[in-house]
């Protein structure tokens, strides 16, 4: 079976197209490499550079026909969502609607999307299920959240199967060490932690410590990139096996708070992790942590490498070298 990866050669998409390769599907990697790295695609993997912007290229990457796609190939940054809408409607909204008419021409109904837990909003009761209301309060959030809709309508129409996989904070690298370039532009927790400990970066703002969470720093649900990866995999069979459409959260259940974070680095990296608390920053939840009992049971899936320690040390290989 072979599998068209969009966004293949990005943090998250790199450690997917390891885990396709390793179960022994053929990969095709399309990115346009504005945040990816060609270094980090397989070289068991086909490697196309494009735009999902661009019909042209992407008829180039479905003549390699594929039986299915997955699709990363997005902007991430909720901040800079809600100071440059356009630039998250173009590529989040515009290129995967572009990619799924291109599915329909070529005849390709297998879809797995990568959506985020940024759809929910702020959380009405913990841990955040599949049954929450959606109602993000960012323009990302409403980006991923328009093409879950949008798939419903797809499948009813034009007889894609998808599944939209809703993570949450993505984190880690390949637990082999086979992902050798970093994030670009990492906007989260844990790389921030990693270049203070590797004197990239000077301290921790840490927004706000007056929270109703165990030591007062807000709490998140950290998951690692190769359990991300194994999910995908999982995702694809099922489609594959069952032909029903799935929405699914991908979290632990777990949260750490950022003290957590920052001390379990320390104690990682044997570098100090200085901090100011600042201000809280509008929007933040106290606490944000979901429950993925849902791929559990349709996807027997379980996180495997996703507590903090593991997370941690996977990152430190590739910060320290
Ligand atoms: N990182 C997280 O914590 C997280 C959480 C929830 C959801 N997601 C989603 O997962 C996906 C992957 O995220 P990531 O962390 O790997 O980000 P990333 O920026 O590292 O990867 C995205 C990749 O897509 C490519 N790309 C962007 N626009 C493209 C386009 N129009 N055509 C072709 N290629 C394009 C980039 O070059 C990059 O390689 C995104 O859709 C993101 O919204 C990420």
């Amino acid at each position: 079976m072979k599998v068209l990866v969009t966004g293949g050669a990005g943090y998250i998409g790199s450690h997917v197209v390891i885990e396709l390769c390793e179960a022994g599907y053929d990969v095709v990697v399309f990115d346009d490499l504005s945040l990816g790295h060609r270094e980090n695609v397989d070289h068991r993997a086909i490697f196309i550079k494009g735009s999902t912007l661009n019909d042209d290229s992407l008829a180039t990457a479905f003549l390699e026909k594929p039986d299915a796609v997955i699709h990363l190939a997005a902007w991430k940054a909720a901040g800079e969502s809600m100071t440059d809408p356009g630039k998250y409607a173009q590529n989040n909204i515009i290129g995967t609607i572009n990619l799924l008419n291109a599915m329909c021409r070529f005849d390709v109904k297998t879809f797995v999307f990568s959506s985020t837990a940024a759809v929910y909003g702020y959380p009405q009761y913990l841990p955040v299920d599949e049954k929450h209301p959606v109602n993000p309060i960012n323009y990302y959030g409403y980006t991923k959240l328009v093409i879950e809709e949008n798939l419903k309508w797809y499948s009813e129409l034009k007889g894609i199967r998808f599944a939209a996989l809703r993570y949450f904070n993505a984190a880690g690298y390949d637990i082999h060490g086979r992902v050798r370039h970093r994030e670009r532009n990492p906007q989260n927790l844990l790389p921030i932690v990693m270049e203070i400990a590797s004197g990239e970066r000077k301290h921790l703002d840490i927004y706000g410590n007056d929270y109703d969470t165990p030591d007062g720093t807000g709490v998140r649900d950290y998951i690692h990139v190769n359990d991300l990866a194994s999910a995908h995999v999982q995702a694809l069979k099922y489609l594959k096996d069952k032909c029903i459409n799935l929405t699914v959260n991908l979290a632990t259940g777990v949260g750490y708070s950022v003290l957590d974070v920052a001390y379990e680095t320390e104690s990682v990296t044997g570098q100090r992790i200085p901090y100011n608390i600042v201000d809280r920053r509008p929007g933040d939840p106290a606490e944000l942590i979901a429950v993925s009992k849902e791929a559990e049971k349709i996807l027997n899936w379980q996180p495997r490498y996703s507590d903090l320690t593991t997370l941690l040390k996977t990152m430190w290989t590739l910060y320290s070298s």
